[in-house]
């Protein structure tokens, strides 16, 4: 005879409820934070001054220091709430990807789309915060000079559409699950969420390419 030392207990239904508010919460959080971050980095292309007093500014009020190791830890709990969800092992993958296949839905295609970015970001997003909060002040000169040298270039090139997609389709789930996207006009929100993904990478485009060729003095 076989027994079961499984230890998983099932989630009642009302923490799973829970646990997904807290995941939407969460999620909404660093949507917007990615949003205010994009606009804030761009300020460089108001000329390296810009940026320069908004980054003082938020060091100064230690919004940079207190609020940077913030978004880190909640972008690690909005990643423990969703992984509830991912299939990490081979044989769960392959199920989805079946089913994904099966089901011919754009909705799942996009979930398995947030499912893989969700790991790249983690990562890349971790290394970049610690590499910039461990070099403060930020400064235009210092982003520039990381970005000329080639690596941080090739890593923003991969890391900026990894981001706008989550945070775009994130958005878009966001507003299906929690019913202010009907069903009828569904697909007018996601062509919204897909303007918005292109506006955020070009903004980001154009933004490298002002690193790339500012010169300080
Ligand atoms: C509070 C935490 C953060 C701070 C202080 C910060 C600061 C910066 C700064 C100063 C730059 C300019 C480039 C450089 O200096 O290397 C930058 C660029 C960038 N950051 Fe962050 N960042 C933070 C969090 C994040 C997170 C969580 C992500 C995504 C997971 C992210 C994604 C990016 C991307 C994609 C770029 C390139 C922007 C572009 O294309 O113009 N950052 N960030």
């Amino acid at each position: 005879m076989s027994i079961n030392t499984s230890i998983y207990v099932r989630p009642s239904t009302s923490s799973a409820a829970y646990l997904d508010w807290l995941q939407m919460l969460t999620g909404a959080g660093l949507i917007l934070f990615m949003w205010s971050h994009m606009i804030l980095v761009a300020s460089v292309n108001l000329g390296a001054g810009a940026m320069n007093t908004l980054a003082h500014f938020f060091e100064a009020t230690y919004m940079a220091q207190v609020g940077g190791p913030l978004v880190g830890a909640t972008m690690l709990f909005h990643f423990i709430l969703a992984a509830r969800k991912v299939p990490f092992r081979a044989e769960q993958q392959g199920t989805i990807w079946k089913h994904a296949k099966f089901l011919h839905h754009q909705d799942t295609w996009l979930w398995l789309v947030q499912a893989f970015t969700a790991m790249i970001i983690l990562i890349m997003g971790s290394i970049h915060m610690w590499v910039v909060l461990t070099d403060l002040p930020i400064t235009a000169a210092k982003s520039a000079a990381r970005i000329q040298g080639g690596f941080w270039l090739v890593f923003y090139l991969i890391l900026l559409p990894m981001v706008e997609l989550h945070v775009g389709i994130g958005f878009y789930r966001i507003g299906v699950k929690w019913g202010f996207i009907k069903r009828k006009n569904r697909k007018k929100f996601h062509k919204f969420e897909n303007i918005l993904t292109g506006i955020f990478i070009f903004i980001g485009l154009i933004t490298l390419i002002r690193f790339w060729f500012l010169t300080t003095a």
